[in-house]
């Protein structure tokens, strides 16, 4: 049973799937762990630290892809690389099939079984598998690094003997995993912070982390769902966060938004007037630019100058730090392959709670409800 890894082809993209400490686990588990040339180099892992750990190197990638039962990705394979994978081949990685379903109907095509770790439960039991709870904790870390980078002032309050620096402020709106690290990492610099969530839940946990809640009267109407997630709010509600949001966001000098409702378009919490109101050398980084932004004037990718206040929505902030995002990556994908792995052999229980939930395609069908959904509904455009 061949446990594939690929060189990640996407621009900009350093992790990998398997660090060499999960190769062994791996091979505990009686399987055999094939690693493309190089493919570890940019997490700081030779092809040595693979050979060591017991996997094979190859650079005959179409030969990487033919033998493959299980390929492990950060991201979604390219349409000619899953044509080269044989009928019933396993792929495991960030598949986004609720965003862009239509990317897995190659997959559908050849036959291949995909499952997409956004997909995996967030229930106890899968914790261990939660890749989108670790890209989330490096990405809320990496946000607050670049605000300290950017902003024209330090972090933290200082007493010299030239007179007292005043803390910066920082202004973080959704305090999910993302959120909540970046609080801490803010703290940590010194920064006095302030969080924002429409989730109750959320004000204890900000308030733990040393950090000020904004609340917002919403005239107790139902924010989350049964899984604890954000529902989207009425327009009022939204009006309501809005105005809080625009005036803490004056005195704010850096503000990391990470507001995400589960497929759907990003809340917008920061406006254009909002914006007009803070202060020159401020900075918003706006870290749900991959779903349409929280702040108006967002744009995936690029920076924004608007008056003397930038604006980035950088989409891919793991992959600026890939050796930790490798690390736990690795593990998220390794302790899923343990569920499908048993003694050398693929033994898929589409009954399990974990595995059933988090298949995308099997057999040549679309398995999961939502993204059968999607893709009819895209069909129909
Ligand atoms: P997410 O990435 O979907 O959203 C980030 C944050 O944005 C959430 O806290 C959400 O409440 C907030 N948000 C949405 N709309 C908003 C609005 N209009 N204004 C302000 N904030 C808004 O969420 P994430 O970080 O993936 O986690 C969401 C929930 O799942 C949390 O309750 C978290 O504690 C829980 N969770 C549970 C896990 C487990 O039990 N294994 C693991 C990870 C998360």
């Amino acid at each position: 049973m061949n446990v594939v890894v690929l060189r990640e082809t996407q621009a900009g993209e350093a992790r990998v799937a398997l660090m060499p400490e999960s190769v062994k686990k791996l091979i505990a588990l009686k399987a055999a762990v094939h690693i493309e040339r190089g493919a570890g180099l940019n997490a700081a892992r030779t092809d040595a630290d693979y050979q060591e750990a017991g996997a094979e190197v190859s650079s005959d990638r179409e030969a990487l892809l033919a033998n493959a039962d299980v390929l492990a990705v950060v991201n979604r394979p390219r349409e000619e690389d899953f044509a080269q994978l044989k009928r019933g081949a396993i792929v495991v990685g960030f598949l986004r099939p609720l965003d862009e379903p239509n990317a897995l109907l190659p997959a559908i095509d050849r036959g291949i079984t995909t499952f997409s770790v956004e997909l995996i439960p967030r229930i106890t039991r899968a914790q261990a598998m939660d890749a989108l709870s670790s890209m989330a904790t490096v990405a809320g870390y990496k946000a607050v690094l670049i605000g300290a980078a950017h902003i024209p002032r330090m972090f933290p309050l200082l007493m010299t003997a030239a007179g007292t620096v005043p803390p910066a402020r920082v202004l973080v709106l959704g305090a999910g995993v993302a959120g909540l690290q970046a609080i801490a990492t803010a703290r940590r610099l010194g920064a006095v912070v302030e969080g924002y969530d429409v989730r109750a839940a959320a004000g204890e946990q900000v308030k733990s982390l040393g950090a000020t809640f904004l609340e917002v009267d919403l005239g107790g109407i139902k924010t989350e769902d049964a899984g604890g997630y954000a529902v989207e709010l009425s327009d009022e509600a939204m009006d309501r966060g809005r105005a809080l949001i625009a005036e803490h966001a004056k005195s704010a000098d850096v503000i990391i938004t990470t507001a995400q409702v589960p497929g759907r378009r990003a809340p917008l919490l920061v406006t254009e007037a909002a914006v007009d109101g803070m202060k020159r050398g401020s900075i918003i980084i706006d870290l749900a630019g991959a779903t349409g932004g929280n702040c108006a004037l967002s744009q995936a990718d690029t920076t924004i100058d608007r008056d003397g206040v930038t604006i980035v929505a950088p989409t891919n902030l793991p992959a600026t730090v890939p050796v930790h995002a490798s690390q736990l990556y690795s593990r998220n994908i390794t302790a899923f392959l343990s569920l499908l792995i048993k003694d050398g052999q693929l033994q898929l229980d589409m009954n399990d709670d974990v595995v059933g939930p988090s298949c995308v395609t099997h057999d040549g069908q679309v398995v999961n409800q939502r993204v059968a959904a999607s893709l009819s509904a895209t069909a129909n455009k």
